[in-house]
């Protein structure tokens, strides 16, 4: 089967990297793909926001499947134009995708179905919105309704700051905005693949968001992550699945929408019991890099079977045992503006090693590797205990020639304290 796989990131060079590896696989494509991407694919130049473009090329190159990373593509409807014409894909159509496309749309069906989340208030407008605040402790949540790439956020410790976050949501045409209450306790992802009726877990992580050690600084898209979040237990997964995933997953279907791909249910451990966070529609990045290292199944076959409806048929799937764990080296300036064209060099040394480094926001420039985004590489690698996953890792990162690079060097640092 020749497939197609969107995105440019780490998490979609882990894909490639994954579906690379499977029997089922005749010819891979990848856009607007990476040079990591480039050692599995045939990067093409397509637009993906162009639906018809990717419609076109999938007819003209018999493509029967598309992967898609991102979450853009699927708030968009691009499954759904896909599935129209007949191609394979693997992630939701629009409406399920407003899981993470729309707030307000996962709190108004957590309310509905009576889903552990963090009690809120949907305001439309500014001066309902600064009204709002006052029936709400410190610290409080404010979230812009959209997709914001991770920016939309704010934990706010004061009023003023909770105010500033209120005005610069409204200060742009259409604004939304969902105001919450703030959580305690420690954050895991879990993933879980499904077809609209068949629920499978497959893994858990955690990342670092914040840019600096200690978790410090700004938020990022992802420091580094590892796999599996402990702190998950198979009791506390059961019981997120149980009263978190499957009601969501069962309203969608009795909606006529259901959902097929990935569903990553960010969860805060609460003294209550798990609560949701917030919904992604798609792999997280880099928690895709440490699952794929991990995964020991085949990936195509898998994402084939849930797009046909056929996922309770699959064998579960089976991950290593030893956990995995991925440093990711950004360009510094990031999450602000950050310096591109830097040269990279040592990738193999890296390899060498024995981690294994998925390129992020790279492209070759002559012969040379260069920095072309914020997140640049994830150097990711397994071990003994995180510890020893960790250590394989910052060797990979030590090898690597990097100079306008930065990375953290605490990435696991709560489950190597609870390793000790
Ligand atoms: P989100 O984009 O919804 O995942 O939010 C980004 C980050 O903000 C999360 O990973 C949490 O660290 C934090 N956060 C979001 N909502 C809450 C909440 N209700 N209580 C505490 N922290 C939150
Ligand atoms: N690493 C967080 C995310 O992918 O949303």
């Amino acid at each position: 089967m020749n497939v197609l796989l969107l995105g440019s990131g780490g998490r979609e060079h882990a894909l490639a990297w994954k579906l690379a590896q499977s029997p089922l696989l005749a010819r891979l494509y990848a856009a607007p793909g990476n040079p990591g991407i480039a050692e599995h694919a045939e990067i093409v130049d397509l637009a993906i926001n162009d639906h018809r473009a990717v419609i076109d090329f999938c007819i003209r190159h018999s493509i029967g499947f598309v992967v898609i990373g991102p979450e853009a593509p699927l708030v968009a409807g691009l499954a759904d134009n896909l599935r129209t014409m007949g191609v394979g894909v693997f992630g939701p159509n629009k409406l399920p995708a407003q899981l993470e496309g729309s707030k307000g749309f996962t709190k108004d069906l957590c309310a509905r179905e009576k889903i552990p989340t963090a009690g809120y208030v949907r305001v439309e407008s500014r001066d309902g919105g600064l009204a709002t605040l006052d029936d709400f402790p410190l610290p409080v949540v404010i979230k812009a309704d959209g997709l914001a790439a991770g920016k939309g956020v704010t934990v706010a410790m004061t009023r003023e700051e909770a105010e500033g976050a209120i005005v610069a949501i409204f200060a742009e045409a259409g604004g939304s905005a969902v105001i919450e209450e703030f959580l305690e306790g420690e954050e895991a992802s879990l993933f879980v693949l499904t077809d609209g009726t068949t629920i499978v877990p497959f893994g858990s992580a955690q990342d670092h968001k914040r840019v600096g050690d200690g978790d410090t600084g700004p938020n990022t898209g992802g420091m580094g992550a590892y796999s599996p979040a402990r702190v998950l237990t198979p009791e506390l997964e059961a019981e997120a699945i149980e009263t978190i995933v499957k009601p969501t997953i069962e309203a969608l279907a009795r909606q006529g929408a259901p959902y097929s791909g990935v569903l990553y249910a960010g969860l805060m451990l609460t003294p209550q019991g798990p609560k949701l966070i917030e919904y992604n529609a798609r792999f997280g990045d880099p928690e895709c890099q440490v699952l794929m290292l991990r995964f020991e199944g085949d990936l195509l076959a898998l994402m084939v079977a849930i797009d046909k409806g056929e996922l309770a048929a699959q064998p579960a799937p089976v991950f290593s045992a030893e956990p995995a764990l991925t440093v990711v080296m950004a360009a510094k300036g990031y999450p602000g503006t950050s310096e591109t064209g830097g040269g990279i060099r040592g990738i193999d040394a890296a390899e060498a090693t024995g981690a294994k480094v998925f390129h992020a926001g790279t492209r070759r420039h002559g012969g040379t590797l260069v920095a072309s985004g914020g997140r640049v590489l994830a150097v990711t690698a397994t071990g003994a205990s995180v510890r020893e996953a960790k250590a394989a890792a910052y060797r990979g990162v030590d090898a690597i020639d990097f100079p306008t690079g930065f990375c953290r060097r605490d990435i696991g640092w709560r489950e190597v304290e609870r390793e000790r």
